[in-house]
Order: structure tokens, then C-alpha cells, then sequence
């Protein structure tokens, strides 16, 4: 469905063209003075000086020729040169009936649709998920959601962290401490065993133990390069034994991110991109653009118009090892290949930024991507503790992702058995999904480049800009569509009346905004616009509510409209909030 403001615009719009002006002029926005009006047009003042007429003659012109017109309830001509406009009632009606009947809730289906990638999760291998990750999955989860919604292929990719050091610090750890696995005997040839040495929970220690060494013991730091280097030319034994860690390790990621409602497409590695890198250097080499410098093959990114300095792209150490950069190009290689993306989206923390400025002009300057492909990078500010600084457990070490759900759920489950007696399983399960949205929109609601402050009081409110609230709100409309139809009633789409009340029209104005909210979501790649978007919607209803008798109305006719709204707010609130990435329960 078209904009409501592209509606009115257009209809302004012709009204300055009639009158001999430039219909540009004409274009109308929210206003900024809702006291006054709901929509606004300021053309008049910046046509003032290309007529050579005091705006207000111009505004006055215009205001003429739309006194009669069945779209407004009022349009008026203020000093110095506004229009400020109120619209009817029955044409908003129209326009949520309209809605209504769509079951795409007045979205667009984008005209040319693009297959995007996503490139978020970025997990790595045998490292317990912390909430470094969090981010990212959350606003990758979102983002992926939104772009599908308006109409786009989009896949999302994990892309583990499954090639560096850390591998061959874990296999050495493993060697030291069972040297008698089959997996560590070069003369070998059998077929390995399915059972992996070790469950997940003892793969989480071995990691920051081996690391922990590898900082004080200079020759295991040594024996960990030569495995990883093992590892990365193909030993068999080493291959086999970093496959049991990949599938221990996967299964459990899968585990944490389900509890978070992230799903992947993909669960690309790393690793995956191997294969592409000697071609790919090879190639970089024979077209120039990769030299040898001090020993690295480098390529040359800096731009003149560079205000901070560029350091070139290390395509390979001195030792002839790939590095992170190194994937991240063939990674792109192996994209193209599989997927021929119009775009790639890198959802990774902001202070990354530099490696992906490198990664991006390397790729173009090397042809690695059609011209015409969008390499973007949104990069994430840090989660930080009330203190200020990057989040922390009470004792000071890194906090772990499924810690600080548990704590969020166990908050939310105090609350919500604080005052009223209910079945334990369900509050429990209550208690999961009302912890996620006070995650997720905690997150959300703020602009993704920001830091921000993880508040376990604040997400997890009933009241103010939260998840919970949100939900509150949800389960409230649920529960009053529930008690009509307990009377015997249908739930009717296409009957809402012209507004009676205030607050119902503001409700309804509300709503019509959603549209154009989930495009600039999508093109901004800004889930915090749906934050402030339902916030508001939230509160617009609460008004409708408190000042309105829904279930005791007696007309029915008004009625059946008050229950239409109801459900098309819920449904606007609901659709909202699975394309952040979180549902209400029934009740709570
Ligand atoms: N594994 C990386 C990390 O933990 C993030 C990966 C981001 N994606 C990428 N294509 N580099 O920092």
C-alpha cells in the first residue's frame, strides 16, 4: 500500500501545481507540533523567494484549493507560510481497513528484491559464547528478519571462528593431557574414533587453561603454532581431532543460539574459505596488485583522501601463513561463488572497523566482487556493566551468554510470580520469553553503533521503554480480544469507524505509520527504529485504553470497530516484534 504521507503528499502536491507553483513544494511531513496538527507542509516558506510572494499569499493559494477536500478535516494557512493539516477520520479509517485486508500489513514487497548475505553470529569454535556475541546476533537476527520481511533473499551466515591459534592451543592441550590418542599417532591409518575425547563443558576449560599457558610457556605456545600449522596443511590425525572439537563445539552454539531465537542458514567457518586462498593469491600476484614487503605479502589500500592512516592488507605473514584477513577476502571469493550476493552485510563490533575498511577496498582494488556489489560493515558498540565499563560478572571475569539469560530469566520469574499465584512450568516458560525481550529490546532500542549499558533493572521493567512493557501491552489486547470472544463474538477485520475520541485517532494515525517505520528500518539497517516505533504505538494504545470502555460499549457497531483496532494494533506489535526477534506469551 502506498504511504499515507506519500497520500497526502501527493494530493498537496498537486494542489501547489494547480496553483502554479512548483509541486515539490508540496511535500508534507508528521508535524513537529502535534498540539497544533498532525501533518505539515513548509513549501510555502521555501518557495517564498523563487515567487517573489510572502509565503503566507502562497500557503493561502494553496489552502484554497484544498478547503473542500474529503481528506482533510482541516487545513489552515498559519504565519508565517505552514499548512498545517488535520486528516478526516473516515480516510484514516479507510487506511487501516485497508491494512487490515493486507496480510502484509501495508509493507511493500521491495520492487527489485536482492539476495543479501549476512554475515553475523561470528562465534568461535571451543570458546564459550560471551557477550561480545550477544550483539551480534541480536541485531544480525534482526536485520536478517527485517530484510526478508520487505521482500529480499536473505541469508544469514555464522561464520565461525574455526582456523587460528586457538585450534592448535586446544589440540596441544588435548595431546598433553591424553598423548595416547590415536589421534596424535602419524603412523595411523585407520578410521578414527565417532566418540569425542571430551564433552563440551570440559572443551570450555581446555581453551582458556591452554591459553592461559601459552601466555608463561613459551615452548607450548610453540608446540600450538606447529599444530596449528599441522592442522591448517592437512595432517590427518589433526583434521580428525578438529572435527570432534567443531562438532562438540557446534552443537552446543546451536543449543545457545535456539534459547536466543537466532537461527542460521548457514554455519560456514572459516575454514570453508581454505581452499580459495591460493588461487586467490596467486591471482593478486600475477595482476600486481600484491608485493612482497619486509617479508608479508601485502596489498596496498591507503587512499589519498584518507584523513586516518590505511595500513595495507597483509595478505601473508612472513612464515607464509594466511591470517584473519586472508579468510575474510576468500570468504568473499567462496560468497560470490555459492550465493552471487548483491550485498554482504558484516554485523561485527565497531572495533573491527579498520579490518573491514581493509577487507572492503582490497576486495574491490583486487576484483574480488562486481562493481555493483554492496559491502557494508555495521559495526556494534560495546555492552557495558553500570560501571561504565565493558560487562563483566560480579567477580570481574567475562561473563558467559547462557549466565546472563539465566539471571535475566530468573529475575523475570521473581517478578512474575511476586504477586499472584501461578503454575510454576508456566511461569517458567513465561519467564524465557518475557527474559529474551527484555534482552533483545535492551539491545535493540538503542542506535546499534552506540555503547550501551546492560541494566538488569531497567530491561527487565513492566514500565518505560522495554521488552517486557511491550509484551504487557500485547498480552493486554490479547486478553480483552480473548473476553469478546468468550462472549460469543467474532474478531472482524475491516470495520474500524471514524475515530470518535482523541486518543483513538492518534492510535490510529499511529498505525498508519508502520509502512514507511519498517522501510527505514531496512534501509537505515536500524532495528532501534522499530524500538521507538512500538514504544510509542504502546503508549498511543494505553491512552486509547485508559480514556475508552471497549467490552462495555453498548453500540455495537462501535464496538466491533474499538475490537478491529485492538487486533490491528496487536498484530502491528507482534509483527514488529518478530522482526526483532522475540513473541508474548498468551498471558503473564
Ligand atoms: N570470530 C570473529 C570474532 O570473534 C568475528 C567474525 C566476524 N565476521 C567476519 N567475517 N570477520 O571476533
Amino acid at each position: 500500500m502506498e504511504k499515507i504521507l506519500d497520500l497526502i503528499s501527493k494530493k498537496v502536491m498537486d494542489a501547489f501545481e494547480g496553483c502554479g507553483y512548483e509541486a515539490s513544494y508540496g511535500k508534507v511531513g508528521i508535524s513537529n507540533r502535534p498540539d497544533l496538527c498532525e501533518y505539515q507542509c513548509n513549501g510555502a516558506m521555501a518557495g517564498a523567494k523563487k515567487y517573489k510572494k510572502a509565503p503566507i499569499m502562497i500557503a493561502n493559494d494553496v489552502v484554497a484549493a484544498l478547503k473542500e477536500d474529503p481528506m482533510f478535516d482541516e487545513i489552515v494557512a498559519v504565519n508565517p507560510g505552514f499548512i498545517n493539516i488535520r486528516i478526516a477520520g473516515d480516510f484514516v479509517a479507510e487506511y487501516l481497513n485497508g491494512m487490515q485486508a493486507d496480510e502484509r500489513l501495508s509493507v511493500e514487497k521491495a520492487a527489485e528484491p536482492k539476495t543479501i548475505m549476512i554475515d553475523y553470529g561470528g562465534a568461535n569454535v571451543a570458546k564459550p559464547l560471551h557477550v561480545g556475541h550477544l550483539r551480534s546476533a541480536i541485531i544480525g537476527e534482526s536485520i536478517k528478519r527485517i530484510g526478508r520481511f520487505v521482500g529480499h533473499k536473505v541469508i544469514g551466515d555464522v561464520h565461525l571462528g574455526d582456523w587460528g591459534l586457538q585450534m592448535g592451543l586446544i589440540i596441544t592441550e588435548v595431546k598433553e593431557r591424553q598423548p595416547e590418542l590415536v589421534y596424535f599417532d602419524e603412523s595411523y591409518e585407520g578410521e578414527y574414533p565417532e566418540e569425542a575425547p571430551f564433552t563440551i563443558s570440559e572443551l570450555e576449560e581446555i581453551y582458556p587453561t591452554a591459553s592461559g599457558k601459552s601466555k608463561v610457556d613459551e615452548a607450548f605456545r610453540e608446540a600450538a603454532l606447529e599444530a596449528t600449522a599441522k592442522l591448517q596443511s592437512g595432517v590427518r590425525g589433526y583434521r580428525a581431532l578438529w572435527q570432534q572439537i567443531l562438532n562438540v563445539s557446534i552443537a552446543d552454539l546451536k543449543k545457545n543460539y535456539g534459547n536466543l531465537n537466532v537461527e542460521f542458514d548457514l554455519w560456514k567457518k572459516e575454514s570453508d574459505a581454505q581452499p580459495y586462498i591460493p588461487e586467490m593469491v596467486e591471482e593478486m600476484k600475477e595482476k600486481g596488485y600484491a608485493y612482497m614487503d619486509q617479508g608479508a605479502l601485502i596489498v596496498d589500500v591507503a587512499k589519498e583522501s584518507d584523513t586516518k592512516e590505511v595500513p595495507p592488507c597483509i595478505i601473508l605473514k612472513s612464515d607464509g601463513a594466511a591470517l584473519y584477513t586472508t579468510t575474510d577476502l576468500a570468504t568473499i571469493i567462496e560468497r560470490r561463488k555459492l550465493f552471487d550476493p548483491d550485498e554482504i552485510i558484516y554485523v561485527v563490533d565497531k572495533r573491527q572497523e579498520m579490518h573491514f575498511i581493509q577487507v572492503f577496498r582490497c576486495a574491490r582494488k583486487t576484483g574480488l566482487v562486481k562493481e555493483d556489489t554492496g559491502l557494508k560493515f555495521l559495526g556494534f558498540g560495546t555492552m557495558n556493566g553500570k560501571d561504565g565499563k565493558p560487562f563483566k560478572t560480579r567477580e570481574g571475569g567475562v561473563m558467559r551468554l547462557e549466565h546472563l539469560i539465566a539471571d535475566i530469566n530468573e529475575e523475570m520469574f521473581r517478578k512474575i510470580t511476586e504477586n499472584h499465584e501461578v503454575d510454576e512450568a508456566e511461569a517458567r516458560e513465561t519467564a524465557k520469553l518475557v527474559g529474551l525481550s527484555a534482552i533483545k529490546y535492551g539491545d535493540l532500542s538503542n542506535q546499534a553503533s552506540k555503547d550501551y549499558v546492560f541494566d538488569l533493572d531497567k530491561f527487565t521493567s513492566f514500565e518505560g521503554n522495554t521488552g517486557p512493557y511491550i509484551l504487557y501491552t500485547i498480552v493486554r489486547i490479547k486478553s480483552i480480544l480473548n473476553k469478546y470472544r468468550a462472549g460469543g463474538n467474532a474478531v472482524e477485520k475491516g470495520h474500524i469507524l471514524v475515530p470518535e475520541g482523541e486518543s483513538e485517532k492518534a492510535l490510529m494515525l499511529a498505525l498508519t505509520g508502520f509502512n514507511s517505520m519498517i522501510q527505514q528500518a531496512f534501509e537505515e539497517l536500524a532495528p532501534h527504529k522499530i524500538c521507538s516505533f512500538i514504544y510509542d504505538l504502546a503508549n498511543d494504545f494505553n491512552h486509547f485504553y485508559h480514556e475508552t470502555k471497549i467490552l462495555s460499549e453498548e453500540d455495537a457497531d462501535r464496538k466491533r470497530s474499538y475490537i478491529g483496532l485492538l487486533d490491528l494494533t496487536r498484530e502491528v506489535l507482534e509483527t514488529s516484534i518478530d522482526l526483532l526477534g522475540f513473541a508474548a506469551p498468551e498471558r503473564m
